[in-house]
């Protein structure tokens, strides 16, 4: 006899379409291609040297500072902040057991602490600022609310500290989107195809991207977070106009105003750093390839320094 197909037996399951890769789903998503994800970034040319760029232009001087890498993965980001700022202390977070299992392999120097959370789960996971500097590479598209995650980002930097969010923002340009287009859909999900057999991920990836912020809108967005002295600038390579190093800093304390007989700042006590309203008062720049960001200023001499030359 053959195969049944009446309606006496057990029902037969519909195979339902997996709902799209999503905010919520990411994490699971890396999860299964935490093994074959350091091959896939290798074989885009810059990846490494333009994360190293953008914790350069963080600017971050002085040993023994406390940092945060948020959305580690397998650790590219995080050699690539131990680079701009050895000797320092990092937390490297990431939502995906699996990649950070990837990167707790490797070869760390001490100081290193792996936590495995969500940034919103962050406090409950014991993690507190203040923090020298926050490295957010390739994490805010991701993000189920880009505008919470950017003001939790805000909370945990000490004052005058700065965020460098290394992240695609296609959408202000044409050719920005057609190369990102043409680099998905020709170079990156094929590449998957053949290393890992599911292109899932980079299918997400080519949409996320698609559809996240432009430079315009993501400025203000760090604005409305209350982050000052907001810069941007892009890579060398294919990768110029479509990815950038957003930075941007938690405003220093403001100066205590003191009045005679009233309180010196060390009585008053630290004051918190108002959360500027929406202004977008960065002073827009170049963003040049070579623009080194916060890396390029000038380190103001302490008071009585006497000139070198
Ligand atoms: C594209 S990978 C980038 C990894 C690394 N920063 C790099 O530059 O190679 C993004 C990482 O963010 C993590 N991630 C996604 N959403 C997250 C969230 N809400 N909180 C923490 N990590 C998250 C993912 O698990 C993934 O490992």
């Amino acid at each position: 006899m053959g195969e049944d197909w009446g309606v006496t037996g057990p029902e037969r399951e519909t195979p339902q379409p997996s709902p799209p890769l999503g905010p919520s789903t990411v994490a699971h998503a890396f999860d299964e291609q935490a093994a074959s994800y350091d091959k896939l970034v290798g074989a885009n040319p810059g990846y490494h040297e333009h994360l190293r760029l953008s914790a350069r232009r963080m600017g971050l001087r002085g040993r023994g500072l406390r940092l945060l890498d948020l959305g580690c993965g397998t650790g590219a980001s995080t050699e690539a902040l131990l680079g701009a700022a050895p000797g320092s202390e990092v937390v490297a977070v990431d939502a995906s057991a699996g990649m950070l299992r990837q990167a707790k392999n490797k070869n760390w120097p001490p100081g290193m602490q792996w936590v495995h959370s969500t940034l919103a789960e962050l406090p409950a996971k014991g993690v507190r600022g203040p923090f020298d500097g926050i490295f957010a590479a390739y994490l805010v598209r991701n993000l189920p609310d880009p505008d919470a995650g950017l003001r939790q980002i805000f909370d945990l930097l000490k004052p005058g500290a700065p965020v460098a969010i290394h992240e695609y923002s296609v959408r202000d340009h044409v050719r920005s989107r057609i190369v990102w287009g043409l680099v998905s859909w020709m170079v990156i999900i094929p590449m998957a195809k053949i290393r890992s057999g599911d292109t899932t991920l980079y299918r997400y990836l080519w949409r996320s991207v698609r559809d996240f912020d432009g430079v315009d809108t993501f400025t203000s967005r760090m604005a409305k977070a209350g982050f000052t002295d907001i810069r941007v600038q892009t890579m060398p390579g294919w990768q110029q106009h479509v990815v950038h190093t957003f930075l941007g800093r938690r405003p220093a304390e403001e100066a205590v105003v003191l009045e005679p007989g009233r309180l010196t700042p060390e009585h008053a006590g630290p004051r918190p750093s108002p959360r500027p309203r929406h202004t977008p008062d960065f002073t827009e720049r170049d963003g040049g390839a070579d623009d080194l960001g916060y890396g390029d200023d000038v380190e103001t001499p302490p008071a009585g320094t006497p000139p070198t030359s």
